[in-house]
């Protein structure tokens, strides 16, 4: 650690403990901080004392007047004290090349304990993750001390402070929006506040900052920012909260090219300061068309091949009842070519498992053989037939093929599944390689299970072009995502800033003009009093610093996360409420019913 903060010097303390290095030798110096590790070496105690620079080795000599000796055979680990000393050279033989401190200690004239630590729950010196989660998140201050959670957090904030530097730098406004307010449809579940002044009404917490961002540029502040919390009720995953940080970005007088090119230099300089990737700008940008045509998914990692192959116009003819009773219904067979590969029988029937899991019906597997197939489903298949599947996949001589026959958006789910599976398998994705592109070109709704039509973004979105409402399906949106070796790391859109416009999106969306107005009238209105052409984009800040950070879940980048369930192992939250509470908002509870439950 070389740019340690400034430090004034008080009765604690004058120096860092990352601060005592070879240059201080001969000179005094007081450090403050936790015992991380204490060992008894004949006579002499030596104490790791840490802080949140690093770590410095104090010696205690037992000739030491005043109780300093005394003092550092009591310490145990964790315990938090002050010791001064003078800056000497270790010799030869017990520099630790480990420690940037390490060619240095601190010889103790004077200490004094300024808290004792009972025993940790958990060891921190030496953790190699062998402690479950919940006692971490329980005792999560202490988890916090562990090198690594420090770093992560430290690099998130080092994320947070270049954002606001080239925001700041390019004119953007930072602007507070309210947590407690309507909903705000992001496609979640909203969390509610019942109103105590206003019993049976309820504040929605925000999903996102969407409406108040479009509200400011309605307003005229023309450029927007904001490290935003936002709240949804959704099924966690591992990159998941019920509560999250987005940094939320609207512009004025845009059009995708503009949102596009400043949030690449926004990324480019945040990558710059916090040593990510370097990128070569412009990114890729990759329509949705073909990003499920061949990657099966919107959110492809590009970093290996394996892509996904249309068979259908194959197997248009063929007498294999699975595959022809799918198309038969419109559906699609696909598949995908996973190179040379020998897998035991049960491997394979592993696939299959998984494929089921994933949403499929079943897997047809296969070894290309000669002009044919190895696999229990060769004989069902002409040899015209396999021979132009072989062709199609690519297939060379024992290459496995994977076929899922299914409606479009199954068959595309499970085999951009079964891809992403296979390349952690066969470690297909190379060493220190980066993809970070641009999804464009989106269609604007998909028809939903209930038979109406979804926005793939939110309502809000602007079509690219006149919007026909006898054609949802066919509308294309002006959104974009951003995508990082397959995750989703933000995105956004050009926004509908014309009333009529807005009214008629709504409508095709199934919200009529009595809800449009009950749920977004303080929108439609702003909309009549002057908008500019507005859009933006929200990142994933949690994601972001995960994946800058390499870390395996977004909860090892936030201080004090939820656990998989949704709650705070620490505080106990969510946690019953008294009746006086209950009543005070005029709530009175229900029957208790399983969660999704009706
Ligand atoms: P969207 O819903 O795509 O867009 O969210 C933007 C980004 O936020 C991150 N994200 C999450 N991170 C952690 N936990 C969650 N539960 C979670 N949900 C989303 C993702 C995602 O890409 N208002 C629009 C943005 C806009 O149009 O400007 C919005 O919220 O990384
Ligand atoms: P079945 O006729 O259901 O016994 O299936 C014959 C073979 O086709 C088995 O290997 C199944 O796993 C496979 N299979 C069944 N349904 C599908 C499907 N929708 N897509 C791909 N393979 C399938």
């Amino acid at each position: 650690m070389s740019d340690l903060p400034s430090l004034r010097a008080n009765g604690y303390r004058d120096t860092w403990c990352g601060g005592v290095l070879g240059d201080r030798v001969g000179a005094e110096a007081r450090v403050a901080g936790w015992v991380h590790r204490r060992r008894d070496h004949g006579g002499l105690i030596f104490i790791d004392l840490r802080d949140r620079t690093g770590i410095v080795q104090l010696v205690f000599h037992p000739e030491d007047a005043g109780g300093a000796f005394e003092l550092g055979h009591r310490l145990r680990p964790e315990d938090v004290v002050s010791a001064s000393g003078s800056v000497v050279q270790r010799s030869p033989e017990t520099v630790n090349p480990e420690l940037p401190t390490g060619e240095v200690e601190l010889k103790v004239s004077a200490a004094e304990l300024l808290a004792d630590a009972e025993t940790p729950p958990f060891q921190i010196e030496g953790f190699a993750g062998d402690v479950g989660e919940d006692a971490r998140l329980r005792h999560r201050y202490l988890d916090l001390r562990r090198e690594q959670m420090r770093e992560a957090l430290m690099l998130r904030h080092r994320v947070t402070a270049a954002m606001r530097e080239f925001l700041d730098r390019e004119g953007f406004l930072d602007i507070e929006t309210p947590v407690l307010t309507r909903s705000t449809p992001e496609g979640a579940r909203d969390f509610l506040v019942p109103s105590r002044s206003q019993q049976g009404s309820f504040y929605a917490l925000p999903q996102s900052p969407q409406l108040f961002k479009q509200l400011l540029m309605v307003a005229g502040f023309e450029r927007y920012y904001q490290v935003a919390r936002c709240f949804r009720d959704e099924d966690l995953r591992a990159d998941r909260q019920p509560d999250f940080t987005q940094l939320d970005i609207e512009m004025s007088f845009v059009g995708v090219d503009d949102v596009i090119e400043v949030n690449e230099r926004l990324l480019a300089h945040v990558f710059e300061r916090v040593g990510g990737p370097s990128l070569s700008l412009p990114l890729q940008r990759l329509p949705y068309d073909e990003a499920i045509s061949r990657f099966g998914t919107d959110r492809p990692d590009t970093r290996f091949g394996m892509e996904l192959v249309d068979l259908n116009n194959i197997l248009a003819g063929t007498e294999f009842k699975v595959f022809a009773s799918v198309i038969a219904a419109g559906g699609t067979v696909r598949g995908l070519n996973a190179g040379k590969r020998e897998l035991p029988r049960s491997a394979l029937d592993g696939l299959i498992s998984r494929a089921q899991e994933l949403g499929a019906k079943g897997l047809v597997w296969a070894f290309r053989e000669g002009g044919g197939w190895r696999s229990p489903t060769a004989k069902f298949l002409s040899a015209a037939e396999l021979g132009a599947l072989n062709e199609r996949l690519g297939a060379e001589e024992g290459d496995l093929l994977l076929v899922v026959a299914d409606k479009p958006k199954v068959a595309n789910a499970v085999l951009a599944q079964l891809r992403l599976d296979l390349a952690a398998d066969f470690n297909l994705v190379p060493e220190g390689a980066d993809a970070l592109l641009w999804i464009v070109d989106w269609p604007l709704m998909e028809s939903s299970d209930g038979g109406g039509w979804d926005p793939l973004h939110h309502p809000f979105t602007s079509p690219a072009a006149d919007f026909d409402p006898a054609d949802p399906g066919g509308a294309r949106a002006l959104a974009y995502d951003l995508v990082w070796n397959g995750q989703e790391m933000g995105g956004g859109s050009i926004r509908i800033s014309d009333a009529g416009l807005q009214g008629k999106v709504f409508a095709a969306l199934g919200i009529d003009e009595a809800e449009a107005e009950a749920r977004f009238g303080f929108l439609l209105e702003a909309l009549r009093y002057g908008a500019p052409p507005h859009g933006g984009i929200a990142f994933g800040l949690d994601r972001l610093v995960q994946r800058l950070a390499n870390a395996d879940s977004i909860r090892d980048v936030i201080a004090f996360p939820k656990t998989a369930s949704g709650a705070d192992a620490l505080t106990g939250a969510p946690a019953p409420i008294d009746e006086v509470q209950l009543r005070d908002v005029g709530l009175q509870l229900r029957a208790k019913r399983p969660p999704g439950g009706r």
